[in-house]
């Protein structure tokens, strides 16, 4: 695998995209699995977070790609915490469903860990020596939050606040606490092509007019951008006079335009769609080169303004994005086609993400891994 074809010229007027291959092959997919998914922040699930000292909810982290158990906690002190689920004898899952706990006891031999994950006790093992030791504790996660948004990493390349501080300092006037998960209003996709097929073509409004031409009724694609911060990007969807746009305090950067919906998108597989009703969440969970599941999570705050403006109708819109995308996935792996251009003017957030993307892939490959791009 030549890894050196990967590189992306840091210059997108006259960078290439990356080669067709990279889409359809297993290597780069372990590739990243490893060197990328692992050190990413994911979205940790679709379930309202426990809000009560003692309640647990049990979760598998990346479905389909690491199917890690874990399970959310609150403590006695009020504080939310991510455990591993698995006990630290010999490897048992610990709790099952979502319950009220006063602390954890293995239904195997019968360890106990406090709701902080500590070791309490353990029978019969009064004549092991060094024990218990700290790796007896049951590991814990760091957790990044926003609102009811909750987010982990196996191995947090980045700290969270750097990856998603961005979005808490432009929105900051809104009011994330009070967010609600509608978990009836969820779906989910499957999406037959490669999970950065899927991304790269979120990144760009340049197939709007031609793909969502509802959605182009909505939003002025004039003045449609694209700002790029470290680990992400932002578009922005200014509202067709009289759609609906976001009320902005008079002071806030972006109060003399009317914004219809802040797109954001978070290295490597998170997109926050925010909209005068709410936030959209979209989870992309990569199942194989050319498998991908994406999930929709709607978290609400007005829900009379749903199906109004740019945040309308987004199940049609997200099947006329999968059509595309998997017909790019047959295309990409034509022998016919290598790689192609960027437009300066439409596809800055595609050429950001191959940049991150071939940073963090080559990198791993280079077998340095660990930290940041
Ligand atoms: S596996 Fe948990 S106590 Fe043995
Ligand atoms: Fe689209």
């Amino acid at each position: 695998m030549d890894l050196s074809a990967l590189q992306i010229a840091p210059r997108i007027e006259e960078a290439e995209t990356l080669p067709g291959w990279v889409y359809a092959s297993p290597e780069v997919f372990e590739l990243a699995r490893e060197g990328l998914f692992r050190e990413a922040w994911i979205s940790v699930g679709s379930e309202a977070l426990p809000r009560v000292p003692g309640e647990a909810l049990p979760l598998t982290f990346a479905p389909g790609l690491f199917d890690e158990p874990l399970v959310l906690i609150r403590g006695e002190d009020d504080e939310l915490r991510c455990l591993s689920n698995v006990c630290t004898h010999r490897g048992m899952l610990l709790l099952d469903g979502r319950c009220q706990l006063k602390g954890i006891r293995c239904r195997y031999h019968g360890r106990r860990f406090g709701l902080d994950g500590a070791f309490r006790s353990m029978p019969e093992f009064q004549d092991a020596e060094s024990f218990p030791r700290p790796s007896d504790d049951l590991p814990r996660l760091e957790l990044g939050r926003l609102g009811p948004l909750a987010f982990t990493s196996l191995a947090a390349g980045v700290p969270f606040e750097d990856w998603l501080g961005p979005i808490r300092e432009r929105l900051s006037f809104l009011p994330w606490d009070e967010l609600r998960l509608d978990a009836e209003g969820a779906r989910t996709y499957r999406v037959e092509a490669n999970w950065a097929l899927y991304c790269e073509n979120f990144l760009e409004g340049f197939h709007i007019p031609y793909v969502h031409p509802a959605l182009a009724g909505a939003i002025d694609y004039g003045s449609y951008r694209t700002e790029l911060f470290e680990w992400g990007t932002l578009q922005l969807g200014v509202a067709q006079d009289g759609e609906l746009a976001f009320e902005l305090p008079s002071d806030h950067p972006d109060a003399a335009e009317q914004i219809a919906a802040y797109y954001y998108w978070l290295f490597p597989t998170t997109m926050l769609n925010v909209y005068p009703w709410g936030v959209s969440l979209n989870v992309v969970e990569p199942l194989g080169p050319d498998r991908t599941r994406v999930r929709f999570l709607p978290y609400v705050w007005r829900a009379e303004l749903a199906e109004q403006g740019a945040g309308a109708g987004l199940d049609r819109v997200e099947r006329e994005d999968e059509a595309i995308v998997e017909a790019v996935q047959r295309g990409v792996s034509s022998r016919l086609y290598e790689r192609g251009r960027y437009s300066p003017r439409r596809e800055r957030g595609v050429h950001h993400f191959h940049c991150l993307l071939s940073q963090a892939l080559r990198r791993r490959a280079s077998g340095a891994g660990g930290g940041r791009a």
